[in-house]
């Protein structure tokens, strides 16, 4: 795989990212990890809490994913057995009374909302500078169907040449609906909001167009809503409101260098109150049905050349400058496109 032809950024943006889904890593599991360039290992405890640390130790540089075991509240190291507690300080050299206590292993932020686990990065190293504040569709499985409850629910799409921005950018591009996802028109964009960390985006769909029913419109064609909602670049949520239903669809794209990631999806559908409070035969559709275009956008993305200054004819495309302008806030000033002015100005009219 080689790099995005034209892609302007040196370091990785500055976000919470999925690094797994929660389920996939139970306590006693340790797992290798790649992630922004970094090679890394997370476990969980015993209790339950999620750690993510250097791969190496710092003792003499054993791999703790080859070998490494939870023991209690601490990770083990297979070579020589020395213990690490969640803030990185070693807390057992065995044959040994006391331990090292200047040595250090570097941790990472982690967080664990949603049915996945979080990670930090900064490329200048600071705090975290805000929080994902979580979706409420997943914390209320009283109302909405979680991702536990049905397998087409939640899908890791593996390692895609397609870095966090691309999927953003679906929010301002109304007209490949019309082409990628099978629409009998453009989407309508409605508004977009963007502030600090934070976007909104609404637009509206038009649903089985040309058709007298189709399984998702059975009265005939229809308008849906889809709000988005993004936190940083790592992670955001499609909701989509049609006929009735309301499916709440996660997409995280998390880089693992500077030419792949690993994109997943999960979903939280609102319960119909029909059969046996299982998820419906028409709900388990339309979870494949969003997975179907997801894959369809990807497919696109993987082979996308990134184009500075796109050819915009559509008032609507403006929208993309916006986007544009909003990513560069998540690097390190100075990263980015050589000269500010290339997002701004280069509109070309019909
Ligand atoms: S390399 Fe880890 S304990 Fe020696
Ligand atoms: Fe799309």
């Amino acid at each position: 795989m080689k790099p995005m032809k034209g892609w302007p950024y040196k370091n990785f943006p500055t976000s919470w990212f999925v690094v797994g889904f929660s389920w996939d890593l139970q306590p006693g599991d340790v797992q290798e990890l790649e992630f922004c360039g970094e090679e890394l290992v997370m476990y969980r405890t015993e209790e339950g809490e999620v750690r993510v640390i250097d791969a190496h130790c710092p003792h003499l540089g054993a791999h703790f994913a080859h070998g490494g075991c939870v023991k209690g509240e601490t990770l083990q190291c297979a070579w020589h057995g020395w213990r690490w507690d969640g803030e990185g300080k070693n807390v057992e050299i065995p044959f040994k009374d006391a331990p090292n206590i200047t040595a250090r292993l570097r941790t990472w932020h982690v967080r664990e909302k949603d049915h996945v686990i979080l990670v930090w990065h900064d490329s200048e190293g600071r705090e975290p500078q805000w929080e994902y504040p979580g979706v409420p569709e997943f914390s209320d499985p009283e109302n909405f169907h979680q991702p536990t409850d049905h397998p087409d629910a939640a899908i890791c799409y593996g390692e895609l040449r397609v870095n966090p921005q691309l999927p953003i950018e679906n929010v301002a591009d109304p007209m490949h609906f019309a082409f990628v996802h099978g629409a009998d028109r453009p989407a309508e964009s409605g508004e977009l909001e963007l502030k600090d960390e934070y976007l909104r985006s609404v637009f509206r769909l038009h649903l089985g167009g040309g058709h007298e029913s189709t399984w998702l419109t059975p009265e005939g064609e229809m308008w849906g809503t889809v709000e988005g909602e993004h936190w940083g670049l790592g992670l955001g949520v499609a909701r989509l409101e049609v006929a009735g239903m309301t499916v709440a669809q996660m997409v995280s794209t998390t880089p693992l260098d500077h030419v792949r990631s690993i994109a997943r999806t999960w979903i939280a559908i609102r319960k119909d109150g029909s059969g046996d409070g299982g998820v419906s035969d028409g709900a388990a559709m339309l979870m494949r049905e969003q997975v179907k275009q997801v894959r369809r956008d990807f497919a696109i993305w993987e082979n996308q050349k990134y184009v500075d200054k796109p050819l915009f004819v559509f008032p609507e495309e403006r929208n993309f400058y916006e986007l544009r302008r909003w990513f560069r806030t998540f690097y390190p000033e100075g990263d980015g496109p050589a000269d500010e002015q290339s997002v701004t100005v280069s509109s070309a009219s019909s």
